[in-house]
């Protein structure tokens, strides 16, 4: 008889033929970063992640160094919003400032900026609006000078999430012809238009006003589309290719990680956080053991890179 169950007899031969082993290698840690001073507050939804002023931002990076994290995804959130976003480009910005902050104290962590327009809109939307809708190639020169600027504040890799086409295209371009022909590109490359994204529009302030973003996100039905997308992200020039959200994406995932040859990441995203904290704080699930078991779901769907609001505390199990 076959018997599968030998190889499971101890933990000495579980770890031995264990296929998908997570690492603190794998992870990125969103911080969400308010312009203004005295800033330390707690997002309801979102249990111990906060908005932070970067007067008060040290203890925290200070503990994402310390736990051997290598990357931050920065968000800024402005005080001030226009119909365009301009201050996206403003080299005084709250996100240059961030940049800056961070490069010059804590050199060795790795700065990835997320390059849109919704926290900076009036409206919410990831562009500039026309005729009720954003308008891809108005809103494809803003984002050429927001790149620009992450680029000159010290940024070490850009993000773009706003899912407008042709926008690897220009951003690389925009790059190459302004001497930052070494900044690497992450593509937000197959991003559904998706209910898990709620908690992070409250973090942040950037539900839109009027409409819905499913004229630039993908319906979540959609998995050769998924491909086309990737395949024009990967031909445009982007170095790591995105899947977001993740869990309920895993196919995805594999998708992309069987026929692309880049690195791909996923952003576990807010709403999948926010749903294990409930119902670990209900006492429903052990949430130690269904983070992690998240975790390495990812990993094995085939992410190399995992974005995820659980950095700190899943870099403590993996640490001990
Ligand atoms: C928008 C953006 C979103 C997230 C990051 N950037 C989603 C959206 O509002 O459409 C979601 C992140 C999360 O939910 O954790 N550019
Ligand atoms: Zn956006």
């Amino acid at each position: 008889m076959f018997r599968t169950r030998r190889l499971r007899k101890t933990a000495g031969i579980r770890r031995l033929v264990q296929e998908t082993k997570l690492s603190v290698d794998d992870f990125v840690y969103p911080l969400f970063i308010e312009e203004g001073e005295n800033v330390e507050s707690e997002i309801t939804s979102m249990p111990g992640i906060k908005r932070y002023s970067l007067d008060r931002i040290s203890k925290e990076l200070d503990e994402v160094v310390e736990l051997n994290i290598p990357a931050v995804l920065l968000f800024g959130i402005p005080s001030k919003k226009d119909e365009e976003g301009t201050e996206t480009w403003n080299d005084n910005g709250v996100m240059q400032q961030a940049i800056r902050f961070i490069k010059k104290n804590y050199p060795g962590l790795y700065v990835i900026t997320d390059v849109c327009f919704c926290e900076y809109t009036s409206h919410g939307h990831c562009g500039v609006i026309h005729n009720n809708d954003v308008d891809n190639d108005a809103t494809l020169v803003n984002l050429a000078k927001q790149t620009i600027s992450h680029a000159k504040a010290g940024a070490d890799m850009v993000a773009p999430s706003g899912m407008m086409d042709g926008t690897i295209d220009m951003m690389r371009q925009s790059l190459d012809n302004s001497g930052f022909a070494n900044l690497p590109i992450m593509g937000y490359s197959v991003k559904y238009s998706s209910a898990f994204y709620g908690p992070f529009r409250e973090a942040v302030d950037s539900a839109p006003s009027f409409g819905d973003r499913r004229t630039y996100q993908m319906d979540p039905a959609n998995r050769d589309e998924g491909m086309r997308e990737a395949t024009f992200d990967d031909q445009e020039g982007a170095d790591i290719l995105m899947v977001k959200p993740a869990m309920s994406y895993l196919d995805i995932i594999r998708d992309l990680k069987n026929n692309f040859d880049r690195p791909i990441a996923c952003y576990n995203v807010s709403g999948e956080y926010s749903m294990i904290k409930a119902a670990a704080e209900k006492g429903w699930i052990d949430g130690e053991k269904v983070m992690m078991e998240s975790l390495l779901s990812m990993k094995r769907a085939g992410a190399d890179i995992i974005i995820t609001y659980f950095a700190k505390e899943a870099a403590k199990v993996l640490n001990r």
